[in-house]
């Protein structure tokens, strides 16, 4: 449910496991792993990449998943309660991946369904409201042990929307677990991170202070550029509770409006300025913080946003199998490989 509940060792298990994984994760690879297990997704709120890996690493790992949940044509249409949609995926699958617009309402849903009789379904937080997105932090600290080596020693700087951006919410949890990392954040518009989130030694200037602070950086250091996208959408609900009841093109004429009262880019000549062991990331979607020269980029190492995507796959794949119990298998994945990744076949 969130990123506070881990240990540092929990972290680094989980990394572990995903590692040994990798070989596992190609294209048409399939494992016996979670066999007999069914994953439901029920986002209520738009996904393109955090529903994809999680149905994406059941089938990989050999388990099932029911349909995603579709409010349209769901029974909540009919006016059923949250709760009872809830309450009725625990009823045939064994992991629930949530998202919500609320936050904490992962929680309260966790909560219900903890207290059903006879209930063995578990739930993991894909993002509830502005609050929290854990497994992407997960993913995020994979991809910085595989493109810098390891989790300690780092500067962060976490550029962007700070005030609502649950990602970077779930980091400043997250990142003080391991040793000696200076967290400096670089809020757009005003967008500052909340108190209740507030690292010790956070240290926070406007975003126009970026290049400056980034010039005083050693060129020693190891840095993650960790950039985000301006969350229009739960700026719009502050400055207008009627938002979510508008038509499409006026809330699409919001979003653009709100995106360009606070637009802001990384100029590529920044990230060239910054130390050689360099990574920038980004949980994606971009708007137009990060430019399609630096998206797009093949030959920049500094850049890793798509690998970023990439290994979310083989992260979701171990953190599912150890939730479930199943550590065992993850020892030796070779003895449950059903199918080879399709590259290494035709190899
Ligand atoms: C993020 C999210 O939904 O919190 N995306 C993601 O899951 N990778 C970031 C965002 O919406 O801006």
């Amino acid at each position: 449910l969130s990123m506070g509940q881990f240990s540092s060792q929990n972290i680094e298990n989980i990394l572990a496991f995903s590692q040994r994984l990798k070989p596992y994760s190609g294209r048409g690879s399939k494992l016996s792993i979670l066999e007999g297990i069914t994953l439901k997704p029920l986002f209520f709120e738009p996904s393109t990449r955090t529903i994809d890996r999680h149905v994406s690493a059941m089938n990989t790992m050999g388990g099932d998943y029911n349909p995603p949940f579709d409010e349209k044509t769901s029974s909540m249409e009919k006016g059923e309660p949250e709760k009872d949609t809830i309450i009725t995926a625990a009823q045939t699958a064994d992991i629930l991946v949530i998202r919500h617009p609320r936050p904490y309402a992962v929680h309260k849903f966790a909560e219900l369904i903890d207290n059903l009789k006879n209930n063995s379904a578990f739930i993991i937080n894909c993002g509830d409201g502005p609050n929290e997105h854990p497994t992407q932090a997960l993913l995020d600290y994979y991809t910085v042990m595989e493109e810098l080596g390891n989790l300690d020693n780092l500067i962060w700087l976490i550029v962007g929307d700070l005030q609502y951006g649950r990602p970077v919410h779930s980091h400043m949890y997250g990142i003080p677990k391991f040793s000696n990392n200076k967290i400096i954040g670089f809020p757009v518009g005003g967008l500052g991170l909340p108190e209740e989130y507030k690292p010790n030694s956070y240290e926070e200037f406007d975003f126009d202070q970026l290049s400056k602070v980034a010039s005083e950086i050693d060129p020693k250091s190891k840095v993650v550029l960790y950039t985000t996208r301006i969350q229009f959408e739960r700026e719009a609900r502050k400055r207008d509770p009627d938002y979510d009841n508008y038509d499409e093109l006026r809330k699409k004429q919001i979003r653009d409006e709100i995106y360009r009262e606070f637009r802001y880019q990384i100029p590529l000549g920044l990230l060239n300025a910054l130390p050689k062991r360099t990574k920038l990331l980004h949980p994606l979607p971009r708007g137009s913080e990060i430019s399609d020269e630096i998206f797009l980029s093949n030959n920049n190492p500094k850049v890793a946003m798509i690998e970023q995507m990439r290994y979310g796959l083989q992260v979701t794949m171990g953190y599912f199998a150890l939730f479930s119990g199943l550590e065992e298998m993850l020892h030796e994945p070779e003895k449950y490989l059903t199918r080879r990744p399709l590259a290494l076949q035709r190899i």
